[in-house]
């Protein structure tokens, strides 16, 4: 990679925008009101516009490695608040992608310093589902189950902050938990169960 490449394929691109419609960094210059908040993974595969076919301007995004919500990051919470908040956004996205780097090294007997503490969160994803991890007895396919349940409980740990409880009832908001597949570009929707989970774990997370 040539990094002066990078300055010459921004004006093609300035070009192309101003071809299509000539107001277009206009109207970017307005403002924004994106409909929904995206959290994903920074794998660089996983670009969330595109995979999801918006365009600039309809998603709010906020990326890190393996796609994680822990209630003590001080980042993750604060776009939660914003795009809930002050956005008012109408979804909530945690997307996975299955062959999740972050998710494999959390599967393995390694020392990887600093990064020990972030992916200790996918290791508790596992205990929270051992059972049903440690009966897969097929690698690969226990590795997707751990990227789909890690998904899930990320959704889970959206619901847990008071800013989108109240934004449940009050605002309409949904929280949804999609898996994208790099081998075929498939997006999938988990159909999560919310409202059983909900009304499973309110008793002891509910703050509002
Ligand atoms: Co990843």
């Amino acid at each position: 990679m040539d990094i002066k490449d990078v300055f010459s394929h921004n004006k093609q691109w300035i070009a192309s925008k101003l071809q299509a419609d000539n107001q277009y960094f206009k109207k970017l210059a307005q403002g924004q009101s994106p409909g929904m908040l995206y959290i994903g993974c920074s794998d660089s595969r996983v670009s969330a516009q595109e995979l999801l076919g918006l365009r600039q301007g309809e998603v709010f995004v906020h990326r890190n490695i393996a796609n994680m919500v822990p209630g003590t990051d001080l980042n993750v919470m604060s776009v939660i608040t914003y795009a809930v908040r002050h956005l008012k956004v109408s979804h909530v996205v945690v997307c996975g992608h299955y062959l999740c780097g972050g998710v494999k090294a959390a599967m393995m007997q390694q020392d990887l310093g600093t990064l020990n503490h972030w992916l200790r969160n996918i290791r508790d994803v596992y205990r929270t589902h051992q059972q049903e991890l440690d009966a897969i007895t097929d690698e690969h396919q226990k590795y997707n189950r751990l990227v789909e349940l890690n998904v899930q409980e990320q959704c889970i740990n959206v619901i847990k902050t008071a800013v989108v409880q109240k934004a449940i009832t009050e605002q309409n908001l949904s929280v949804h938990g999609w898996v994208f597949d790099i081998r075929t570009g498939l997006l999938k929707d988990l159909n999560i169960d919310f409202e059983a989970i909900l009304k499973q774990i309110m008793k002891i997370y509910k703050v509002v």
